[in-house]
């Protein structure tokens, strides 16, 4: 009992010392298993209907964090960070769904003839939703596991900043990422060279509506 509340009193500290950090010390490396295991555990996000549809390209070469600096509208962020992690939406992760579901029969949590209903369920499914629809499906994805990063990063002692300030198309073209893909973020991990402080909320009064919706200010 005790320690459920030093765990919960560990994440709520998590939760209120992450700051977006935009000044990193250039001088520190984060190691790629490291990187791999905050990947790991950020992948334990949620997802529709668990397709995963995130992919990440981590971009650690200085020298491809130099070519990023104009995509990424000059925020010197993306070179002094120790890395850069690129959030894309696979807008054909859907195709993974024998994978993902072989696996839950395996592990026991389903049996085949459930796995196949479930996939015919998912490709016809798919094959019937408009572009914009699995667009907005892997953004929503790409947002809970890009907080699910910023947090992990926190509780290993990192910091991040989540970043839209680029030019989308501009960095597939200079990363070779295709069409298949949709930039959701890029996200600097590393460790702040100056503290970062806390940024302002609205009230919860002021963004929670209780039963019925009424027009804000
Ligand atoms: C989708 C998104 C895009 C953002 N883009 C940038 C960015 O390009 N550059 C930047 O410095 N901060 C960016 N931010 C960080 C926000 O400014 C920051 O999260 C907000 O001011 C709240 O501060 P906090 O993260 O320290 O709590 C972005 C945040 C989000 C969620």
């Amino acid at each position: 009992m005790e320690t459920k509340v030093e765990q919960a009193q560990d994440f709520f500290k998590v939760l209120r010392d992450r700051h977006s950090v935009r000044h990193y010390d250039p001088t520190v490396t984060i190691s790629q298993a490291d990187l791999q295991d905050m990947l790991k555990e950020a992948t334990l996000a949620p997802s529709s209907a668990n397709l995963q549809p995130w992919r990440f390209l981590v971009i650690t070469d200085q020298a491809l964090k130099e070519k990023l600096l104009p995509i990424a509208n000059h925020q010197q962020q993306v070179v002094d960070a120790s890395a850069v992690i690129a959030i894309l939406g696979d807008l054909e992760g859907y195709k993974q769904a024998e994978r993902i579901y072989e696996q839950a029969v395996a592990s026991g949590y389903m049996d085949e003839e459930l796995k196949q209903s479930f996939i015919t369920r998912i490709t016809n499914g798919y094959a019937s939703m408009s572009a914009e629809k699995i667009k907005n499906i892997v953004l929503i994805d790409g947002g809970l596991i890009a907080m699910q990063l910023m947090l992990i990063a926190k509780a290993k002692g990192y910091d991040t900043v989540p970043m839209g300030g680029f030019h989308p198309e501009q960095f597939k073209e200079a990363f070779g990422i295709s069409e298949r893909y949709i930039p959701v973020m890029l996200l600097p991990v590393g460790k702040a060279s100056e503290s970062a402080h806390s940024s302002p909320r609205l009230a919860v009064n002021d963004v929670t509506f209780w039963n019925k919706m009424t027009e804000g200010e």
